[in-house]
């Protein structure tokens, strides 16, 4: 039995050699092999279409989404900060944009932040932008449903100005990169809910494809729990025992209504977690991060423990504690600096 299990994997590995060389020769070869020979990316695009599912039903007002308002938002204020600034742009999507801001005021659950800086926005498009039918139109509708902008501080287009004196230069930022490694050992001593809450604030204001942020960060602080999260990835096999706190990066594909968005869950995602393990790190917590593999069993049981939804995927995780001092971490040569780069004329 044990040898036709080999017999029949050697065989398959040999036609996968012969298919795989045809089948990249076309995209639609390669999405017919993808659909009989290998069935590697089916969680994939489950998860894509659940997403694009979940964009259209925010789309139509029936299920609460800020991403419509934050692109939406996005956009008009990167046009208003153009040089030269058209005296009027937006055109044939200002109205769509005024009624995203209504119906967003409608939302009892809408961060009210996030509602004034697109009134802000919006107060300053139709004070700059010239009068024309259409944005005279949108202006109408505006003023209809907002009379009076809102007092407090305002959240428009600035000017950025150079680094005062006492802002973190290279070295204090060398220092602290270079003392974060990967700790896997920690000290039985719980993570401190205001540290990680303090550290995610620092995590969201990470750069982010149109400013959508789509992703969210499952924390566990309780060691079973967090012990549970990491097993679902293998990775942290040898270590689990002295997990204390673990993070999910949980990316958010509702977010887009196109299969090309996909990417963007993973570049945002990772790039707020870089800024979360930093900022962890800048308070005397170390972290590793967990690899998370696409495996369908280990995506259902990580699901189950922190209640994710189908069109969420798992960009990382990671584990957070306080480092066991008397434990080693790897040396991890970094690469030569000269090797991590090519010059392009
Ligand atoms: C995406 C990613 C996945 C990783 N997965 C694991 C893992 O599953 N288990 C583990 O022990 N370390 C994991 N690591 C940590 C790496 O091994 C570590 O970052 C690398 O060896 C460099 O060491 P340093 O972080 O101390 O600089 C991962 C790191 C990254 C960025």
């Amino acid at each position: 039995m044990k040898s036709l299990k080999a017999r029949l994997k050697r065989w398959l590995t040999a036609l996968d050699g012969l298919l795989m060389p045809l089948a990249r020769r076309f995209p639609a070869l390669a999405a017919l092999y993808y659909l009989g020979f290998s069935r590697a990316f089916d969680r994939e695009h489950s998860a894509v279409l659940a997403g694009r599912l979940e964009n259209r039903i925010a789309v139509r007002g029936e299920r609460r989404s800020s991403y419509r308002l934050r692109r939406s938002v996005h956009r008009i204020e990167k046009g208003l900060i153009m040089r030269p600034r058209r005296p009027v742009f937006a055109e044939d999507y200002i109205g769509e944009v005024v009624g995203v801001v209504i119906g967003a005021s409608r939302d009892d659950a809408i961060d009210v932040a996030e509602l004034k800086w697109a009134r802000d926005v919006l107060d300053e498009y139709f004070a700059t932008v010239d009068k024309t039918p259409t944005t005279m139109a949108a202006n109408a509708a505006y003023v209809a449903a907002f009379p009076t902008p809102l007092a407090g501080e305002r959240f428009a287009p600035f000017t950025q100005q150079p680094p005062d004196a006492d802002a973190p230069d290279y070295d204090a930022l060398a220092a602290l990169v270079r003392r974060r490694r990967s700790v896997r050992w920690f000290r039985e001593a719980p993570v401190p809910f205001e540290l990680m809450e303090r550290a995610i604030d620092l995590a969201s204001t990470a750069p982010s494809a149109c400013n959508r942020q789509p992703f969210v960060f499952y924390v566990s602080s309780n060691p079973e729990t967090a012990r549970k999260m990491a097993a679902c990835a293998g990775g942290a096999a040898g270590f689990s025992s002295s997990l204390q706190c673990v993070v999910a990066v949980v990316g958010d594909l509702a977010a887009y209504g196109h299969e090309r968005d996909r990417h963007a869950i993973y570049v945002d995602g990772s790039l707020a977690a870089m800024q979360l393990i930093l900022a962890l790190e800048s308070q005397g917590l170390a972290t590793c991060v967990i690899n998370w593999a696409d495996v369908a069993q280990q995506d259902d049981r990580l699901s189950r423990i922190i209640g994710s939804q189908s069109y969420e995927r798992t960009v990382m995780l990671i584990a957070v504690g306080f480092p066991d001092t008397t434990a080693r971490v790897p040396y991890s040569k970094k690469r030569a600096t000269h090797l991590m780069f090519k010059m392009v004329p």
